[in-house]
């Protein structure tokens, strides 16, 4: 499957989606918040999460129908399971909107940030409004299992930021530090979507886990792939800045792996650079990246994300061949060459 045929396999659902997505905030009343909130939710976001929420439950759905029974294709989903898709959106959302406050960023999805154009304080409440209105639909929709599969999420999303913020304090290089960050802030809410479709479905505990570290896989291939394109992607492309993780400090798998290949020398100076205030550090984001390309940083980083996806179709071995599981491994291999 190219991704030409990815993109128009998941457009219906996607703009049902956008639908629900719409109805959430039609009746906000205050003018800056609706359009924080527009600004958030409809700029082009590839809503990856609600999609795999869909098609983990189409998956299971058509896993469970005894054969000849019925085709794919009339598993229809039930309208309330594209109602609990929206919420990992509008948890992305959310997540994004205090991401960039937290990163200082000025640019997301090639368009000014949300806290650029209307400042920390209106933002973060947008924010807030988002988490409240998608814990109060998973809540509704989900019952309690649903519910704290994504509450917990939340949770350890929240957690991960502090420790990103602890690993640039304290310059810790360690690897497995780097992918427990990653499991928090980027696969908790992804093996979230994919459990949470499965778990909307059906009852088979085998087919909720097998999914689960299906997202999970994922989502750190996820965001091992937006750590590389954080040093090597096209502005023009991803939307938003080059070098931003370096002025931030963000310790990502290409400078680790980089750190350590690198001679004492070389490694002492990126310790110093690293130590700089940020303004310094972004004069350097060109001399960082040459550093990371000739030790090796991002060839293994992309070879870890692909292991990472492999690992990921494999977790999907136990159901049986049809469309929504071609789409999910398809995924897979976009998010492995994504530029965007
Ligand atoms: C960006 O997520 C934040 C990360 C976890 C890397 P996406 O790349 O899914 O963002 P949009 O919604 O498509 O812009
Ligand atoms: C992902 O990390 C942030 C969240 C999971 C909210 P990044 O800070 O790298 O995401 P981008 O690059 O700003 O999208
Ligand atoms: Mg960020
Ligand atoms: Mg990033």
């Amino acid at each position: 499957m190219n991704k030409e045929e990815l993109l128009k396999s998941l457009q219906p659902d996607r703009e049902i989606i956008e639908q629900y997505m719409e109805q959430e905030i039609a009746n906000v009343q205050d003018e800056t918040l609706k359009n924080i909130l527009t600004h958030a939710l409809f700029n082009g976001g590839k809503r990856i999460r609600p999609l795999l929420t869909m098609l983990a439950g189409r998956l299971c759905a058509f896993a469970m129908t005894p054969e000849g029974v019925a085709e794919e294709g009339q598993l229809q989903p039930p309208e309330n399971l594209y109602r609990l898709a929206t919420v990992f959106e509008l948890l992305h959302g959310a997540s994004l909107l205090h991401d960039d406050v937290i990163d200082h960023a000025d640019q997301r999805r090639g368009k000014p940030t949300a806290n650029k154009i209307w400042g920390t304080s209106q933002v973060i409440l947008a924010g807030d409004w988002l988490h409240a209105t998608a814990m109060t639909m998973a809540g509704t929709l989900g019952g309690p299992e649903i519910n704290t599969i994504i509450g917990s999420a939340v949770s350890a999303m929240i957690e991960a930021e502090f420790r990103q913020a602890e690993t640039a304090r304290t310059i810790n290089l360690d690897e497995e530090n780097y992918f427990a960050i990653l499991r928090g802030k980027t696969s908790s809410l992804i093996a979230a979507a994919c459990q949470t479709g499965a778990s909307y479905v059906n009852e088979n505990r085998e087919y909720h886990l097998a999914l689960r570290t299906f997202g999970d896989t994922m989502g750190l291939a996820f965001q091992v792939i937006d750590d590389l394109l954080d040093y090597q992607g096209d502005p023009e492309q991803t939307g938003k800045a080059v070098g931003n993780d370096l002025v931030e400090g963000k310790l990502t798998l290409p400078l680790l792996h980089a750190m350590e290949n690198a001679d004492k020398a070389d490694h002492e100076q990126m310790i110093k650079l690293l130590k700089n205030e940020p303004e310094l550090r972004k004069k350097h984001v060109e001399q960082v990246h040459d550093f990371i390309e000739a030790n090796g940083g991002f060839a293994y980083a992309k070879e870890g994300a692909a292991t990472l996806i492999e690992a990921g179709s494999e977790a999907l071995e136990l159901f049986p061949d049809c469309q929504a599981k071609t789409i999910l491994l398809g995924l897979g291999q976009y998010v492995l060459y994504r530029q965007k």
